[in-house]
């Protein structure tokens, strides 16, 4: 299904992208203005919506408005903007099929993009998972039958559970457009477990800048940035099978999604490094050998969750207690920090069906090898190893931040990493995050 995306703020566009992406089996082409619009439209006649954010631009959406009314093919376009001002000029003259959205949040767009295109939100509803194309083309078995969809409810087996198969015929679908592929709901978890097998032992032996060439397939607000840091696309797509199949898991426990939901509503950076913070320690784990199903859902579900009691991202930003911002605060504000990773804590230990572990990487994530840490002030030596990814990821990513998000500047924070986590426990992830960032 292509999608075409007119817009220029990237937070908005990253954030419904990544919404869209993931619930469904799309490709985006990005305009910037109504001219790359038009074209973009006139050269790809498969496409289903056309997405419009008009947030700041007022003479741009006149001149889109006067286009659509002299030029519309009836095709749909879902046009949101933010900008109150703009609303009933626009809204009057636009005729039917061009949808405006006044809610304009990333999942107000999905729900009406997919009720546009006539979608039933409820992925239950089918018995077919879909998966790219393009990561079948990284194995050459699957623990799964795999089938291609020809019509509403029409599927074909195309490659038999654990069946040999060549990348060429991946290709040859891959060049007829034909970018998504299917496994059957209940062996979707199951490929999932062997495919991050099979990428733990393909990262150990094959040439890592072959790994980089590999093309991009996912944009997000998250991806951009992984992009940025130069992770391959499999490892990104691996990770985010995880979290997919993670966010099955916390499905299960409302007590705690209540929170993550609120963290995602607001989109700051407490929510922000929380999922840059996924991808680092998880990419962290598969370069040291660490690929396990069961690890990568451990880090990423603590990523997710050990910032939840935290509702000011100021505070979320204090990583360590002789940080300066310190000075400033109140002293109620110093005690919701201090407490806020055994908060956590305690709220994940009353979960059901979490794997192990995670609750102690959430309360030990402010640890520190030479004791400065909280709440225990433990020593390199008594950190878990597991641990001990989730805490060097977390200065990693609060750093990265800090200093912009920009790949140029991971030298200079992995230096100050090294000086500081070279002991103990914290050794071999320190040699991972090299591997993985420099
Ligand atoms: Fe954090
Ligand atoms: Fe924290």
């Amino acid at each position: 299904m292509k999608i075409l995306f007119l817009g220029n703020t990237l937070d908005i566009k990253t954030e419904i992208v990544y919404e869209i992406k993931s619930e469904l089996a799309t490709e985006f082409i990005y305009v910037e203005n109504l001219d790359e619009w038009i074209r973009s439209k006139e050269e790809n006649t498969d496409i289903e919506i056309c997405i419009i954010n008009v947030d700041k631009d007022k003479d741009q959406i006149l001149r889109f408005e006067e286009y659509i009314i002299n030029n519309w093919d009836e095709s749909p376009i879902l046009l949101y903007s933010k900008n109150t001002n703009l609303k009933e000029d626009c809204i009057l003259n636009l005729p039917p099929n061009v949808y405006y959205n006044r809610d304009a949040s990333p999942r107000s767009i999905v729900s009406k993009t997919k009720e546009i295109i006539g979608i039933s939100s409820n992925r239950s509803s089918t018995n077919y998972y879909p998966i790219r194309s393009i990561r079948f083309k990284a194995v050459n078995s699957v623990v799964c039958d795999v089938y291609i969809k020809l019509g509403d409810n029409k599927f074909v087996k195309i490659i038999g559970k654990n069946d040999l198969y060549d990348n060429e015929q991946i290709q040859k679908y891959i060049k007829k457009g034909i970018t998504t592929l299917y496994v059957l709901q209940e062996d979707y978890f199951e490929f999932c477990r062997h495919y991050s097998k099979l990428l733990g032992s393909m990262l150990a032996t094959q040439n890592k800048t072959n790994l980089l060439k590999t093309e991009y397939t996912s944009i997000s607000f998250i991806h951009e940035i992984t992009n940025e840091l130069g992770l391959s696309s499999i490892v990104v797509e691996t990770i985010d099978d995880t979290v997919n199949s993670c966010m099955c898991i916390l499905n299960e426990n409302d007590h705690l999604l209540k929170f993550v939901d609120k963290l995602k509503k607001e989109g700051n950076y407490l929510y922000k490094h929380s999922q840059l913070l996924i991808y680092v320690s998880c990419a962290i784990a598969l370069e040291m050998n660490w690929s396990s199903d069961s690890t990568l859902k451990k880090l990423s579900i603590a990523s997710i969750l050990h910032d939840i009691t935290l509702e000011n991202e100021e505070l979320a930003l204090i990583d360590e207690l002789n940080d300066d911002k310190f000075d400033d605060l109140s002293w109620r504000d110093i005690k919701t920090i201090k407490n806020h990773s055994l908060d956590a804590f305690n709220l994940i230990a009353k979960s059901n069906n979490l794997p192990p572990d995670i609750e102690s990487i959430v309360r030990d994530h402010h640890e520190r090898p030479d004791g400065s840490g909280f709440p225990r002030g433990l020593f390199a030596t008594n950190i878990s190893p597991l641990s001990c990814i989730f805490i060097l990821a977390e200065d990693f990513v609060h750093q990265f931040y800090e200093a912009g998000c920009k790949k140029s500047t991971c030298k200079s924070i992995i230096e100050r990493l090294d000086k500081k986590y070279s002991k103990g426990n914290f050794r071999k992830p320190l040699e991972g995050i090299k591997k993985c960032f420099l």
